[in-house]
């Protein structure tokens, strides 16, 4: 038997490596959002196998909850194992194949992702690129087309990194003429921003845990239309993706008959299910309409300080607001006040963004009044710190 540690050892290795203590901080930033203590309650029931029929269950109840939450009663409907990006890289590698076109919409860094993974699969990606601030114009997505080929048209319907908050209605129907898929990056708005999957013609639709729906991130819940599968069973080549093919996963997550993919991650699908069940109460139309009102007051807050907004004011979105910051502010600095002085913690700007815009989140569990009235009061003293005042 190896010998034992020395109690001196012992004492040594837990003062390295100490008890873990996180700061509980007010995440006010791009994500993640705040916990609700009934979800963080849920990570703490016992584990089970993931084939165990209870799971099955719970596994059942998720798939239902999640059609709620996205409008639809697509039969290929569940979490992905992964973050966001998961559910971006499924929805990419599942409809693209060598050498097919997809008009990528970009009005920020999450937009230039999907380009990115369009390519890394062997597609060819036309961009159509709006302003910064600003949304993409149906009339470019419609010249897109007109010129191409494409396969699908991929939208990103909450930019995080602008703030925007894209119209899909329009830009389904144009996608749809060209006989297309309108597939939708959802990440930020899914349990926060209205969104309407089957009424809107949405195609593919992905999201994550960690945002409005206030879980830990690690799933990221897809929904897939009946058309948009019927192209994957009957593409050429075999997804290039093992790990994300929907036709496989699709036998684990929908079939009753469930064929073992996986590990899912358990404790995360449980405590999906409880920030589901959150939503389902409050109701998705309530939780919409918390969000706008949040925002509207954050926005008013904002202007009172004497900062403008980076977004067109007439699609910012609900979920997170993009502020300018001014000239000879530091953004560390007054980031770092807001995280030492008040615990909270908001993003700064992403890519070319960066040290130009902050971004303060109020998604899920933390869309109430008096945290859109602190961070504003927050930013103000950090500001004043800075003597932007003087
Ligand atoms: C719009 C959007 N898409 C995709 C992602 C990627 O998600 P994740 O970081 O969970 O992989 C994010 C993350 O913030 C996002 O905001």
């Amino acid at each position: 038997m190896a010998p034992e540690n020395s109690k001196e050892e012992l004492a040594r290795i837990m003062q390295v490596y100490g008890d873990l203590k996180p700061p509980e901080r007010l995440l006010l930033g791009a994500g993640p959002s705040n916990i609700d203590p009934r979800v963080l309650k849920a990570l703490t029931l016992p584990i089970v196998e993931h084939l165990d029929p209870f799971f099955a269950g719970v596994m059942s109840e998720t798939v239902d909850l999640l059609r709620y939450a996205f409008k639809t009663g697509n039969k290929v409907t569940f979490p992905i194992s992964g973050t966001g990006s998961a559910g971006m890289e499924s929805a990419i590698c599942n409809i693209v194949e060598e050498g097919d076109e997809v008009v990528v919409c970009i009005s920020g860094f999450f937009g230039d992702r999907i380009s990115d993974m369009v390519q890394r699969y062997g597609g060819k990606s036309i961009e159509v690129r709006a302003q910064p601030g600003k949304i993409i114009e149906k009339e470019a997505v419609e010249e897109a087309l007109a010129n191409s080929n494409a396969k699908a048209v991929a939208i990103v319907h909450a930019e995080t990194s602008t703030g925007i908050l894209q119209p899909l209605k329009e830009i389904s129907k144009i996608t749809h003429e060209y006989g297309a898929l309108l597939v939708v990056d959802a990440v930020t708005s899914l349990g926060g921003c209205e969104l309407k999957v089957d009424e809107w013609g949405i195609d593919i639709c992905f999201s994550a845990s960690q945002k409005c729906l206030g879980c830990p991130p690690g799933l990221a819940p897809i929904t897939v239309s009946e058309r948009a599968m019927s192209v994957i069973r009957n593409r050429r080549t075999r997804v290039r993706s093992w790990y994300f093919d929907l036709s496989t996963i699709e036998k684990y997550w929908i079939e009753s008959n469930r064929v073992y993919h996986h590990t899912a991650p358990i404790l995360l699908v449980y405590a999906l299910r409880e920030g589901l069940r959150l939503l389902y109460e409050e109701r998705l139309e309530n939780r919409w309409m918390r969000h706008i009102e949040n925002m509207r007051l954050l926005v008013g807050r904002i202007e009172e300080i004497g900062l403008k907004i980076f977004t067109d004011k007439n699609h910012i979105c609900p979920a997170i607001t993009a502020i300018n910051i001014p000239k000879n502010v530091n953004d560390e600095n007054v980031r770092r006040t807001l995280r030492e002085e008040y615990n909270i913690t908001i993003s700064g700007g992403l890519g070319e963004l960066k040290g130009k815009i902050w971004r303060v989140g109020l998604m899920g569990v933390n869309s109430s009044r008096k945290n859109a009235i602190l961070v504003a009061e927050a930013l103000k003293n950090a500001l004043k710190k800075e003597k932007y005042y003087e």
